[in-house]
């Protein structure tokens, strides 16, 4: 009861904090300081140096580049992600980047949390790592041997990740839950390569992934 009692506070709290942020009539300029000030919003569920919170399905978001974050803010507000009935995390995490609603915010918080030192969190799944790198062969177009991304094709770096995380995004990317919006360009191009993968199949390149570190 006491524990569920201060998850709620969890989740209440950052609400509040940016409802009382939006009364301030001079924002500092969009950069690194309104960054700074805005993330204090965020570290009730990511935590202080964006290490995540697996209570609440929170992932590391530490050192993810800034145009991805951007990305992604963008995509929670506009509803291509974390909007899904069943997508209980995304939904936890979408009204918070509505929040961010003043010209500048989204760069600001960004270009702060890029500026995190990514903190790589321990492995949780059991998959097989050999039979992943056959499945990764695939993945290495836009991922990249080194799981780093490619900025050209808007693959973000996944090696740094929770793998609970990256299993929660392959289903979604399955389901429909992330990907499938007409809009979602960039998140179609990864749902396809999801449909052929079954759950096992996933955690099996998941841990493939984490080698890679
Ligand atoms: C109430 C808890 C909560 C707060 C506060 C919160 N988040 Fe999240 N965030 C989540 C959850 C849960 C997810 C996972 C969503 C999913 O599984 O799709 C998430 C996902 C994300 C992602 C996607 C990461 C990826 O690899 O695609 C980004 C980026 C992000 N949050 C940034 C932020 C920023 C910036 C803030 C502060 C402005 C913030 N979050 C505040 C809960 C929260
Ligand atoms: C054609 C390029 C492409 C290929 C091939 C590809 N991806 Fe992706 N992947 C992307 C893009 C683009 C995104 C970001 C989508 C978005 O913006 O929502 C992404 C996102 C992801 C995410 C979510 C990361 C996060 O932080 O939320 C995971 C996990 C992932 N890919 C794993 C894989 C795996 C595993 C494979 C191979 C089975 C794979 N990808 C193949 C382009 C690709």
């Amino acid at each position: 009861m006491m524990q569920g009692g201060n998850r709620w506070m969890r989740a209440l709290l950052p609400a509040a904090m940016v409802a009382f942020a939006a009364c301030d009539a001079t924002p500092p300029p969009a950069g690194m300081e309104r960054g700074a000030e805005l993330f204090e919003t965020c570290v009730p569920c990511h935590g202080a140096t964006g290490q995540g919170d697996a209570d609440i399905a929170a992932p590391a978001i530490a050192g993810l580049p800034q145009w991805y974050v951007q990305e992604q803010l963008m995509g929670f507000q506009a509803g291509f992600r974390g909007k899904h009935a069943d997508d209980l995390p995304g939904l936890r995490m979408r009204p918070m980047a509505v929040s961010l609603n003043r010209d500048g915010d989204i760069e600001s918080v960004s270009e702060y949390v890029a500026s995190l030192e990514a903190t790589y969190p321990a492995s949780t799944l059991h998959g097989n790592a050999g039979r992943g790198a056959d499945s990764y062969v695939v993945c290495v177009t836009c991922h990249g041997e080194d799981g780093l991304g490619n900025p050209d094709l808007h693959a973000p770096p996944i090696v740094q990740m929770h793998d609970w995380y990256l299993l929660n995004q392959l289903r979604n990317f399955k389901s429909g839950a992330r990907g499938a919006h007409p809009e979602d360009v960039w998140g179609g191009t990864m749902r396809v390569n999801t449909l052929v993968l079954d759950d096992q199949a996933m955690q099996d390149v998941i841990a493939y992934v984490q080698t890679l570190r």
